[in-house]
């Protein structure tokens, strides 16, 4: 099937053949390829994952894809932006190929394998999204096989699923780099997300200021305050705000996720938060 080229400067793949049949052009030449996984609505975040990718590759494919499996049924599958027209506008001239199957292509009738995952998938996003890294986890694996790329791109934003891809492409010994790249914020430090858009001004107000607890708690307990005295004190500041449900704000250790057993950081640290304002779960982290 010729490639979907009709509305957009760049072409669409939307099967997984369409896909191969492309690199495998690139591959004959000698060309490398970066995939950027995404869930479309793309922002300045996405994007800087993409220019990243420029620079690592020959060929950049930026997939787009509203995974339905890593989502629980009451969480916003149905009501994730999809804005597949704009999102090609951004991706022309930055990125060689879209690759936008439907569900039906991802997973055709009968598909019965998922990868199940324990150690850093287990704590924070794990407890609170049970089935969540299982469905990044197999549709990441299947997009990196598809695309047969040599590098793959994430964004620290999503702290936890950089680090459960990077376990996930070491145990299953799949063949390729993956990259992380910073978080992009807004003028006041709210990290870009698609979700974003969910906020009404009093909350996108009201979110701007996560980043600053982060900041500050993460201040304080470089500054010698035990970790539960400082993440207690940043939850109450956070509720404050109002914010209804905070279902993490911890520091563990930036690789492992592990719990830090003396109530000080030993090595290297991230502070990572999860918090739902009305029905909007904003995620963030950073380094301490
Ligand atoms: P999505 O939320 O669309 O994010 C796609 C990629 O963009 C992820 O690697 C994410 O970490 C990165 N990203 C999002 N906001 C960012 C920001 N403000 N700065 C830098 N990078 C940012 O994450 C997913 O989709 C999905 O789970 C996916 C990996 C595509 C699997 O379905």
């Amino acid at each position: 099937m010729p490639l979907d080229t009709t509305s957009h400067d760049i072409p669409v793949a939307r099967t997984a053949a369409d896909l191969r049949a492309t690199v495998a052009e690139w591959r004959k030449m000698g060309e490398t390829v970066a995939l950027v996984p995404t869930m479309g609505a793309l922002h300045e975040g996405h994007l800087s994952l993409v220019d990243l990718a420029r620079k690592k590759t020959d060929r950049v494919v930026v997939s787009v894809f509203v995974n339905p499996t890593q989502f629980a049924p009451h969480e916003d599958f149905s009501a994730y932006p999809r804005t597949e027209a704009a999102d090609a506008a951004r991706l022309a001239g930055k990125a060689d190929l879209i690759f936008a199957p439907d569900a039906g292509d991802m997973y055709p009738d009968g598909f019965s394998t998922t990868i199940s995952l324990t150690g850093v998938a287990e704590p924070l996003e794990g407890t609170f999204r049970p089935t969540h890294f299982a469905g990044v986890a197999t549709v990441v694996a299947k997009l990196i096989l598809r695309a047969q790329a040599d590098v793959a791109i994430f964004g620290e934003k999503d702290w936890q699923q950089l680090a459960v891809i990077r376990r996930m492409v070491a145990d299953l010994d799949i063949p390729v780099e993956i990259l992380g790249g910073p978080i992009m914020r807004e003028a006041d430090g709210l990290a870009m997300s698609s979700r974003n858009v969910y906020l009404t001004p009093d909350e996108r107000k009201a979110a701007g200021q996560l980043n600053v607890i982060l900041k500050e708690t993460a201040a304080s307990v470089s500054s010698g305050i035990p970790i539960t005295e400082a993440t207690r004190a940043g939850a109450a500041r956070i509720l404050a705000l109002g914010f209804n449900q905070i279902d993490y704000l911890e520091i563990r250790d930036a690789a492992s996720l592990a719990e830090f057993p003396s109530g000080h950081p030993t090595s290297p640290a991230r502070i990572l938060v999860a918090a739902k304002i009305s029905r909007t779960r904003l995620i963030d982290n950073m380094p301490v």
